[in-house]
């Protein structure tokens, strides 16, 4: 990815799971406090894809931003993590599923192409499976007919991306990935990723590490920089070269993960942190 690819990548991305009625309130709202990326999936079980696009039709409408400055961010998830409300025909082969789930998010979003696709997960938690391999091959087919940018993959471990990569396909742009501190943040997928230029991006920062946001180190470093453990947990992340996720329903914590950004820890405090949950 070339430094103008990366400049264009978010410094923080705002999750919309879980917000049912509110997801289109709290979206405008996010993009009115000045989220630029946002995360979706076409899994109704979990997200109203639909209410993002809304919220995202009323941010252009009121001149919040455009289209062009906005990161989107959607997923495919295969009939294993969908309740009943599907995105496709379940009967259909998988590079069917594949087509007829991005034509909905599209439609879903109001746009001709997302920013990056995610296969949300792999079919077995244990391996890459053939099937894993002809979704993503649709994927690829989507991004090449110009209905995605990137693409990426979630809820990986580095077995995963090992055999998906020796089995020739191509290595995703984003790894999204549940980030436990006490897998020093999943270090071996870090690092595989960083190896490959992958972008790693971290959800449940801070709902997976309650230890490490009343730990006395974090409250040091929150005490010194007038901010919150919260925001430290996400100036960590983004210090170890994470773009995280937030999934805040607070206007005040949006502004708070936001500001974030302009934390600096010295890389002593990095490390220490890195090690916490250890
Ligand atoms: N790929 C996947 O399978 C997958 C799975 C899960 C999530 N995700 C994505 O990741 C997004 C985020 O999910 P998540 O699990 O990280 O978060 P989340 O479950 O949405 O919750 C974040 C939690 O942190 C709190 N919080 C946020 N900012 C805070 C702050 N500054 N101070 C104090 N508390 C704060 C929130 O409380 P308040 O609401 O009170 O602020 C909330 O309880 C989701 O919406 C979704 O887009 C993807």
């Amino acid at each position: 990815m070339t430094s103008h690819e990366r400049s264009c990548i978010p410094q923080f991305l705002y999750g919309t799971a879980w917000k049912e009625g509110r997801t289109q309130a709290l979206t405008e709202l996010a993009l009115r406090i000045g989220f630029k990326g946002i995360d979706t999936a076409n899994q109704r079980r979990h997200y109203c894809e639909a209410d993002v696009g809304r919220a995202l039709a009323a941010a252009y409408r009121d001149a919040i931003v455009t289209r062009e400055h906005l990161f989107l961010q959607t997923k495919f998830t295969s009939l294993g993590g969908q309740d009943d409300r599907l995105p496709y025909d379940a009967h259909a082969d998988l590079a069917t599923q594949v087509a007829q789930s991005m034509a909905s998010s599209l439609d879903h979003l109001g746009t001709s192409y997302v920013d990056s696709y995610l296969l949300h997960g792999p079919m077995s938690n244990r391996r890459w499976t053939a099937a894993d391999a002809e979704v993503w091959a649709a994927m690829v087919d989507a991004r090449a007919a110009g209905r995605a940018r990137r693409l990426g993959v979630s809820n990986v471990s580095l077995r995963h991306l090992e055999q998906m990569t020796a089995a020739g396909a191509e290595a995703p742009t984003f790894v999204q990935n549940r980030c436990f501190a006490r897998t020093g943040w999943d270090r071996g997928v870090r690092a595989f990723c960083s190896e490959r230029d992958i972008v790693y991006q971290g959800f449940s920062l801070l709902t997976a590490n309650p230890d490490v946001l009343r730990h006395q180190a974090v409250a040091h470093i929150a005490a010194r920089e007038g901010s919150t453990p919260a925001q430290v947990v996400f100036a960590f992340a983004r210090a170890v070269g994470m773009l995280p996720l937030t999934g805040t329903s607070n206007a005040e914590h949006m502004k708070q993960d936001l500001a974030s950004c302009s934390i600096l820890l010295s890389e002593d405090e990095v490390r220490g942190i890195e090690t916490l949950g250890e």
